[in-house]
């Protein structure tokens, strides 16, 4: 039996983080046995701001190792890195001629990033859901596991492949989004309305994977809470300690409402030691692991990743060309 299609990307822009990994890494690992998943570090993604060079090489292996160590499997999985399979940037270019203007102007994550700074910012940046759309179709993927503030792309995704389908041939796989568990969704640590980012100014807001675990229970300790002193899940009127519990639970397993009876007359001084311990044991263990992958296997998991993906995305380039009349 063939086994639904699954593609993802993550960018190699930023350090990773708990958020991303809880939200998003974990739950790439969960799907790799019932569907065949190809999982990319999106490096074109990132260039659509500016990177220093140096640092981009680095992460781009940082994500390929970040994902072994979190449990995806080559052997089961596609590992890749978009920019060594140039069909992505084809794919993409042929559809900028599909996609409009105003599909674009409507994309709320171009309008948050961009701001007020709109004349400044790169094309590269504006035509970014087009090439995340190139990733999607090329592939023939039926599922995107993605975060809530990535489903309006998908949305796009789908228009594109109906409106290259409807004006040439049937030739596009129509994709749907698989919104990532919201359970697992980690706030930031200074101001736990916001979701934690990679992005965002303060390192104190997050906690990175690479952390050394001294400097991320400093941050756990600093984290803001909440007025009143009992360590209750509400996130309307307690934002900060109910993201603090499901950090605990989602690192210990233990259930949120375990938890707050075993903190029932403890304060708040208490509670986050315990979920700055928490912290410390996950990314000990955590780290070991992924010292154990060195850069070089990262990179042949990347390259023979690549050769695997090649030719599916050159089958679908080929026939999306011949529709066009390119070839
Ligand atoms: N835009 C996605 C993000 O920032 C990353 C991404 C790029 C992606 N291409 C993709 C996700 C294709 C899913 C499918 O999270």
């Amino acid at each position: 039996m063939l086994k639904p299609r699954i593609f993802s990307g993550v960018q190699p822009s930023g350090n990773l983080h708990i958020g991303n990994y809880l939200g998003a890494i974990t739950q790439f690992v969960a799907l790799q046995n019932n569907y065949d998943c190809i999982f990319c570090v999106v490096d074109l993604h990132a260039i659509t701001v500016l990177q220093d060079p140096d640092s981009l090489r680095k992460r781009i292996i940082e994500v390929a190792r970040l994902f072994l160590t979190a449990g995806i499997d080559p052997k089961k999985s596609i590992i890749f890195q978009q920019s060594d399979v140039p069909a992505h940037a084809e794919l993409s270019w042929i559809l900028n001629t599909v996609a409009r203007m105003s599909d674009l102007k409507k994309m709320t994550q171009f309008k948050d990033k961009s701001g007020r700074e709109e004349a400044n910012v790169s094309a590269g940046l504006f035509a970014y859901p087009v090439l995340m759309a190139a990733d999607i179709l090329l592939y023939e993927t039926e599922v995107v596991p993605v975060g809530d503030d990535q489903v309006q792309h998908v949305e796009l995704t789908r228009d594109l492949a109906k409106r290259f389908n409807h004006q040439f041939k049937e030739t596009l796989t129509i994709p749907k989004a698989k919104i990532l568990k919201s359970g697992a969704r980690i706030m930031g640590l200074d101001d736990p309305t916001k979701k934690m980012s990679k992005s965002a100014e303060s390192e104190y807001s997050r906690i990175e994977l690479l952390d050394e675990p001294s400097v991320a229970m400093k941050k756990i300790m600093r984290a803001t809470t909440d007025s009143g002193s009992e360590v209750k899940y509400d996130y309307k009127n307690k934002p900060g300690i109910s993201n603090l519990l499901t950090i605990h639970s989602l690192l210990s397993g233990k259930d949120i409402k375990t938890l707050e009876k075993e903190f029932v007359n403890k304060g708040y001084g208490d509670f986050k030691k315990a979920v700055a311990n928490e912290v410390k044991l996950f990314l000990t263990k955590f780290q070991a692991k992924y010292n154990e992958i060195d850069d070089i296997d990262a990179r042949k998991i990347l390259d023979d990743g690549a050769k695997r993906a090649r030719p599916i995305a050159k089958k679908t380039l080929k026939k999306v060309k011949e529709e066009i009349g390119l070839n």
